[in-house]
């Protein structure tokens, strides 16, 4: 068993300076040991009853039976089986809000942690992926508190009252006889869960295998459609699902044999204890009463061990998930706040990149060497064939990642050296491919500000040119856009993005081909409206297309990571270099 993992969970469920759930836990706790002893109590007071019957026919004097009766006897048998459920429901009922609130805080641990997690981390895994890690983590946290608080520990601690009894009580073969059926049904519980483990791993890989081969295709829908495979796709998921079904019969036999082996285990220990004592109660030995109790006392035993197996396969799939939820804990956050960061203090919105080397992979160097100055309140763009690294450039001025040398500074302050929240503050992104969220365009445009008020978000979406589009549906702003804004054409979800930008109201604004999807027209009047209303703020354009970016204030062309030419449109043009060669290529812009 991974201890590990259970000292992981421990902090959680004995939280610092809480004290009402450190009362809840020992409360619980007190609840569990209750329940066992009235648990226990029971078959014992159940033997009572059974020989204040003989003895009351013999006439004794036995102070015990002349004190309670028969009746009250069973009465107290039956306030036993009350007080061993209630106090089970208490500590069920008390233990609840800890566990709860536990996998609520593990969860929360989990997805800050994942959220300060690098782009990069971000880029290698699947979304669904990982979210789905975190959701069996939580649901494994869960399960192991259960199973382990509700089932194994007091199962043990029922196992250690009962073999307590039975020393004190009986002869100690039944001690002997109980002990050895505990082994045996327990060994044999683990190894055939064991088995059934794999079976039900196999089982849980189709069963994934054939949803994501459903989803697949229905993601796909017009592919499908377009190549005429539904029968394909079809044929496919047939596939997976027969070896689920495969799987899934074998999983039911075998449990159908894990019950037959333990009944069969438990049976033939209870009769060995019947047969044995009732040779004693023949001789004299041992009372009627004993006869039943010992009776009632294995039954008993044997309703949690039932459960063993489940139990059992439940505890190690938790570990298991949650030694993949702690993983993802273990993850080094890359890009951080350094432990004296301070507020990035704007002033001019001046950006320096200063002798920058970069490389996703070190086998590839991406920038090399990349100086560049952009002083207050000016528009530069960056232009350059694809895979120039010109989006790079925006990401590691955002610090999505670190350069490997040089620094980039914002107002002489290295970016580095800033609270990452300050930065990311002051910097406003309309990246590539804008994504949106599933509610309404309103919902979408208020991300950038969640303060503005409904004057100000028009006044934004009217410099992106968005504002005639979005009233021009029957539900204006309040348009549902669809999952990732599929609902919305490329150019729509663009100018949204830039609106939401806009209204973010940031000092330095970067747009990575935003506005690849818009005509002509649109475009130039958006870069206009920009400059207009943003004088005092700093502004990059990416941009692939030449002709939209011939007012900015200086282009910087880049090539394989390097600068190799810059200066306005009009010296670029007379130089007859790079930029004119890209430009004359793309005279077709001219066209609109
Ligand atoms: N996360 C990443 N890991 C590895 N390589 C990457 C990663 N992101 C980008 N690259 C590579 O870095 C290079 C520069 O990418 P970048 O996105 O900066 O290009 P770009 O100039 O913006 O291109 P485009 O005009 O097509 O948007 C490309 O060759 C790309 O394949
Ligand atoms: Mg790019």
């Amino acid at each position: 068993m991974n201890f590990e993992i259970i000292k992981n969970i421990i902090p959680f469920l004995w939280p610092k300076n809480q004290f009402g759930f450190r009362i809840r836990v020992i409360i619980a706790f007190l609840s569990l040991i209750f329940a066992k002893v009235f648990t226990v109590l029971i078959p014992i007071s159940l033997i009572w009853v059974v020989d204040s019957f003989e003895i009351k026919s013999h006439q004794t004097n036995d102070w015990f039976f002349l004190i309670f009766g028969s009746l009250s006897l069973i009465v107290i048998y039956n306030i036993f089986r009350i007080l061993s459920v209630g106090f089970t429901q208490l500590r069920d009922a008390v233990f609840a809000l800890v566990g709860q609130n536990a996998s609520r805080k593990i969860a929360l641990k989990a997805f800050s942690h994942i959220h300060s997690l690098s782009l990069s981390f971000h880029l290698t895994r699947k979304t669904g992926a990982i979210s789905r890690i975190v959701e069996r983590g939580v649901i494994g946290t869960e399960f192991l508190l259960r199973f382990l608080f509700f089932n194994i520990i007091p199962l043990i601690f029922e196992f250690i009252l009962v073999i307590i009894i039975l020393i004190y009580k009986f002869e100690i073969v039944y001690t002997f006889i109980v002990s050895i059926c505990l082994i045996l049904y327990s060994y044999f519980t683990f190894k055939i869960t064991e088995w059934r483990v794999s079976i039900r791993k196999k089982m849980n890989q189709f069963d994934s295998d054939s949803n994501q081969k459903a989803i697949d295709g229905l993601l796909n829908y017009e592919t499908v459609k377009y190549f005429n495979a539904e029968k394909y796709e079809m044929d496919r998921y047939n596939f997976s699902r027969k070896q689920y079904q495969k799987a899934a019969v074998k999983t039911s036999v075998t449990l159908a044999l894990l019950n037959l082996g333990q009944t069969i285990i438990i049976t033939t220990g209870l009769m060995s204890i019947m047969i044995l004592s009732m040779r004693e109660v023949n001789s004299g030995n041992l009372t009627l009463g004993s006869f039943v109790g010992l009776n009632a006392i294995i039954i008993q035993l044997s309703v949690p061990l039932n459960f063993l197996g489940t139990v059992y396969r439940e505890i190690r799939q938790a570990l298991v998930d949650l030694e993949a939820m702690f993983k993802i804990f273990s993850q080094k956050i890359e890009i951080k706040d350094k432990n004296n960061a301070k507020k990035l203090n704007i002033i001019n919105s001046d950006i320096e990149f200063n002798n920058v080397h970069f490389s996703y992979n070190p086998e590839r160097l991406i920038l090399s060497n990349f100086s560049l100055h952009i002083s207050k309140g000016t528009q530069i763009a960056i232009v350059g064939k694809t895979g120039s690294g010109k989006s790079t450039i925006a990401r590691l001025l955002f610090r999505f990642y670190d350069p490997q040398q040089g620094d980039i500074y914002i107002d002489k302050q290295k970016i580095s050296d800033v609270t990452l929240n300050s930065l990311h503050q002051n910097i406003g992104v309309v990246p590539q491919d804008t994504v949106l969220f599933n509610d309404t365009i309103l919902y979408n445009l208020k991300y950038g500000n969640q303060n503005a008020n409904f004057d100000q978000i028009q006044s934004a979406a009217k410099s992106a040119c968005v504002d005639d589009f979005i009233n021009s549906l029957p539900n204006g702003y309040n348009t549902v856009v669809g999952e990732r804004g599929l609902k919305l054409s490329g150019g729509e979800k663009q100018r949204i993005g830039i609106a939401r930008t806009i209204l973010k109201n940031a000092s330095i604004m970067l747009l990575d081909e935003s506005t690849s999807s818009l005509d002509y027209t649109t475009e130039k009047n958006i870069l206009a409206n920009l400059r207009k209303d943003k004088n005092n703020s700093t502004m990059i354009v990416i941009s692939h297309r030449l002709s939209a970016i011939t007012d900015v204030d200086k282009i910087i062309v880049l090539n394989f990571g390097k600068i190799i030419e810059q200066g306005t449109h009009l010296e670029l043009m007379n130089t007859e270099g790079e930029y004119f060669k890209l430009w004359k290529n793309q005279d077709v812009n001219m066209i609109y």
